[in-house]
């Protein structure tokens, strides 16, 4: 059973497991904003690459970020086996490379990196992007997904206009005037 406080009293919610509480669930989620990345790894288990906005940092003591994975997206088996992964975080102009790796072009192109500059590193580094490259950890399987934690081995092109996934679409971040002068 599940609450949520109403005033200042918690009350019973739907159901957990129920369809209107998996609803609401996805409808607030639609409203938190998330930065865009593309998750990028190469090795044994080949190279991929898959759109992924579930994304934070753990802790800079040491350096750790996570992830989170779909169990049955094919990024997910690669990374496990290939333990190397860049997290490419996509810069505002670059909602095209999002859609490309989130599969939207996979009905007309057969390789996802088709014309995407990923300069000559082992493991794609998407030109553009700031690159987090990282190191596996540990993989904790919850659910439908499979949270990777990784060491962050290296740091390449910082930015600060990242691309945000807000309410089902893409956005540019625009500053609050008072937080910057
Ligand atoms: C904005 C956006 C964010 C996404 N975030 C995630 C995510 O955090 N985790 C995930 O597993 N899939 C996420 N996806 C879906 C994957 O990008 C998509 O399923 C992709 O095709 C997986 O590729 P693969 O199965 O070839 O690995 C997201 C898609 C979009 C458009």
């Amino acid at each position: 059973m599940a609450f949520v406080m109403v005033g200042s009293a918690y009350m019973t919610y739907p159901p957990e497991h129920s369809d209107q509480h998996r609803t609401e669930f996805i409808g607030a989620m639609r409203g938190v904003g998330a930065s865009v990345t593309v998750v990028t790894t190469n090795g044994k288990a080949g190279r991929r690459g898959a759109t992924v906005s579930a994304f934070c940092s753990v802790s800079a003591d040491p350096p750790t970020i996570l992830v989170c994975l779909n169990k049955s997206s094919g990024i997910a088996d690669a990374v496990a086996e290939n333990r190397l992964f860049n997290v490419n975080i996509l810069r505002d102009d670059q909602a095209k490379i999002a859609r490309r790796f989130a599969g939207h072009d996979d009905g007309h192109v057969t390789d996802r990196f088709e014309n995407i500059g990923c300069g000559a590193s082992d493991v794609p580094e998407i030109t553009g992007a700031m690159v987090l490259c990282c190191e596996t950890e540990s993989m904790v399987p919850s659910t439908s997904h499979t949270i990777v934690i990784a060491r962050v081995i290296a740091i390449k092109s910082p930015h600060l206009l990242p691309l945000a996934y807000l309410n089902g679409g893409f956005h540019q971040l625009v500053p609050i005037k008072a937080d910057i002068e």
